[in-house]
């Protein structure tokens, strides 16, 4: 493979606000550098360092990495700890240790529901709901290291879920609502659960997510689930197998709410998670205990800075490693308040997001591109009718963000006050890789910036040496951290040939994404390699042709495929949604002609899209993130093949193979 070209240019740079230094815990670039230098000089020291400050252990580690057999690599090996413990107890405030800070009577979550409702949740609170779920989960026989699914809508119950698997040792894989009985039964027979929680329904839009009716559809195929607890959430009729299904309120009525902590060893699973390569069967990503927490509470505090006294909201459902990280581990390992938000960004109305800042004051907000661009089209007018002077910092993730996106964040919601954090990371490696830092870095859109202090990137050719500054190339980590997956669950193989096979003895991690580092060490995500085109033996990377055609003021998304082409390899089709659906046929011919000149000018002819078709969607996973290869097989023609399962809207496929 030859280097991928990057064409993307972008110069605008946005300096931190000073004001925002006063309280930062990194207030400046001096401090990050001195961070660098402190994990450059003595890896191991560093991590030690951050474990010791950011979570409370039960016995410490005998020694901080363990890489005698890479790439199964060891972290804090021989520390014990448990998470529920660092998330919950160590804030509840004990008179025998004034270190401890006594948040009991701080709102740990703050909940709402789609249609409204809402719910306040302390520490106290949290703690006993915790517990008790933990003798439940106990009592039905769960013990260490057991898998238990979690199938819910985002309610306060998912939360307690999770932690109470942590508090008795139980591994959670959580499955996200809106995936399929299919796709849920997969899931659950690889991890092979012995209990699944779930939730008669969730709201979604205004109507309900039948999640039981999924789970016994589900269940005919899997024979390892032995009994199945029920939230009741929406009231509505759903069939109770005798024997099998209990109500989760019945169940934590008797509960006790004193449950014991596991006593967990630093590299005891915590959890699988679930995701899809473009290829074969969706991969359990294994993550552990002890490295995990520490990278999960240092990436929540220096990258969102959160503070005693934040409301802190990260939009992502806990069916997504953002979730898990940034709902759940990050910010309740900090002591922090976090905001759980039920439904969909557009219902009852287009303004809901921003209703919801303006109601709790919340401070830190962090969402995806997708949802931006999708509250972007719908106009100024809905964030403008709310007071969202809270704001201090914002944040993105999920796929690179185009400039223009960007742009709109920054001055609609931020106001141009507040900073982007453009998080770079993936579930694979648990918590965030590179990422500006609020107080600290300046800031340019549509780049991640700089890698966190102790995170080692290169961007790298095919024999894993570094391509010039400037180029394009392959992203990869050079040396293992602490919240990196350790395995795919029950398929070690398939972990080394996924993620470590690419150079060879180098041991690099690769996970499939190209960028480009600039002359400020500033690295630019241009997607996953597989979304490269070979127009002429260049290779260009689809998200920057994207971004060229969003700046057309006309355009509000834009997805870009390569389909074969004899002569050229591949060339370049696009497929547009318009900011004005309405537009006739005739003007469409002269805008296909003015979006092809429009990227010339932008990028260069090599990059000009050969055909344009312009739709009123794009086909989506459920997490918002574009499903390339489907648009692949549309613009060749080609009937598609694999797993659909992860559709938002299955009939966009029609749609789009229409006229
Ligand atoms: O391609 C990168 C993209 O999302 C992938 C990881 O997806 P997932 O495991 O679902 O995790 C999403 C939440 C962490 C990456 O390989 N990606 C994620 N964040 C960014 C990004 N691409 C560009 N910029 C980002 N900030």
């Amino acid at each position: 493979m030859t280097e991928m070209i990057s064409v993307l240019q972008e110069e605008r740079i946005f300096k931190p606000d000073p004001t925002l230094s006063q309280r930062a815990h990194i207030p400046d670039m001096a401090a990050y550098k001195a961070l660098v230098v402190q994990a450059e000089t003595d890896h191991e020291a560093y991590w030690a360092w951050e474990a010791e400050r950011l979570i409370s252990w039960e016995k410490k580690w005998d020694r901080v990495l363990n890489d005698d057999n890479p790439p199964f690599y060891k972290w804090f090996e021989g520390g014990r700890l448990n998470a529920s413990v660092n998330c919950i107890d160590r804030h509840l405030g004990r008179r025998s240790d004034s270190s401890r800070s006594g948040r009991k009577n701080k709102a740990a979550i703050i909940w709402e529901g789609e249609p409204g409702d809402m719910r306040t949740i302390t520490y106290q609170e949290l703690a006993n709901e915790v517990n008790k779920l933990g003798n439940v989960l106990r009592q039905m026989g769960i013990k260490k290291g057991d898998r238990v699914v979690i199938y819910m809508p985002m309610i306060p119950e998912a939360a307690f879920a999770m932690l109470a698997c942590a508090r008795v040792g139980a591994v959670h894989n959580i499955v996200f609502g809106g995936f399929s009985a299919e796709a849920l039964a997969d899931r659950i027979d690889d991890a092979k659960a012995k209990l699944v929680i779930t939730a008669d329904g969730g709201w979604r839009r205004g109507a309900i997510v039948p999640l039981k009716d999924a789970v016994d559809q589900a269940l005919l195929k899997c024979d390892s689930v032995e009994k199945v607890i029920v939230v009741e959430r929406t009231k509505q009729r759903i069939h109770m197998h005798y024997g099998r299904d209990y109500w989760y309120d019945d169940l934590v009525a008797e509960a006790n709410i004193r449950c014991e902590p596991e006593s967990m060893e630093a590299e005891d699973p915590l959890f699988i998670l679930y995701t899809s390569g473009s290829t074969g069967k969706p991969k359990g990503v294994l993550h552990t205990t002890g490295g995990y927490m520490v990278n999960a509470a240092r990436t929540t505090q220096y990258v969102f800075d959160l503070q005693e006294d934040d409301t802190y909201w990260c939009t992502a459902d806990i069916g997504w490693i953002t979730g898990h990280t940034y709902v759940i581990y990050g910010p309740l390992a900090l002591g922090g308040t976090s905001l759980m938000y039920e439904g969909v960004p557009t219902a009852p109305h287009a303004g809901r997001l921003w209703e919801i800042v303006e109601k709790y004051r919340v401070n830190i907000f962090y969402t995806a591109p997708t949802a931006i661009r999708a509250l972007s089209k719908l106009g100024d007018q809905w964030p403008q009718k709310y007071n969202m002077d809270s704001l201090r910092i914002l944040g993105t993730v999920g796929e690179p963000i185009n400039p223009e996106a960007w742009m709109w964040y920054y001055r609609v919601i931020g106001s141009e006050r507040c900073p982007i954090v453009d998080t770079y990371w993936q579930t694979e490696t648990g918590s965030i890789c590179i990422s500006p830092l609020p107080a600290a870095t300046p800031i340019k859109p549509g780049s991640c910036t700089l890698p966190l202090p102790g995170m080692k990137y290169a961007v790298v050719d095919n024999d894993g040496n570094p391509v010039k500054e400037g180029n394009g190339g392959m992203l990869v980590i050079q040396r293992p951290w602490p919240s990196m997956l350790r395995t795919v669950w029950g398929d070690d193989d398939r972990y080394v040939e996924t993620y470590f096979a690419k150079f060879g003895d180098k041991q690099f991690y690769f996970a499939g994404d190209g960028a480009r580092m600039d002359a400020e060490g500033y690295y630019w995500v241009m997607g996953r390699v597989d979304d490269v085109i070979n127009v002429a033996g260049h290779r260009l990377g689809t998200m920057e042709i994207e971004s060229a055609l969003v700046s057309h003021p006309s355009v509000a998304e834009a997805a870009v495929v390569g389909r074969p082409d004899d002569v050229k390899g591949e060339n370049i089709f696009a497929f547009v949604v318009l900011q004005d659906i309405s537009d006739d046929d005739f003007h469409h011919d002269a805008l296909v002609r003015e979006l092809r000149d429009h990227v010339t000018k932008e990028i260069g002819p090599i990059a000009k899209p050969d055909g344009i078709k312009f739709t009123d969607n794009l086909p989506k996973t459920r997490s918002g993130k574009i499903m390339r290869r489907l648009l692949r097989d549309i613009a060749s023609g080609r009937e598609s093949k694999g797993d659909t399962s992860t559709l938002e809207d299955s009939t966009i496929l029609e749609q789009l193979r229409g006229s």
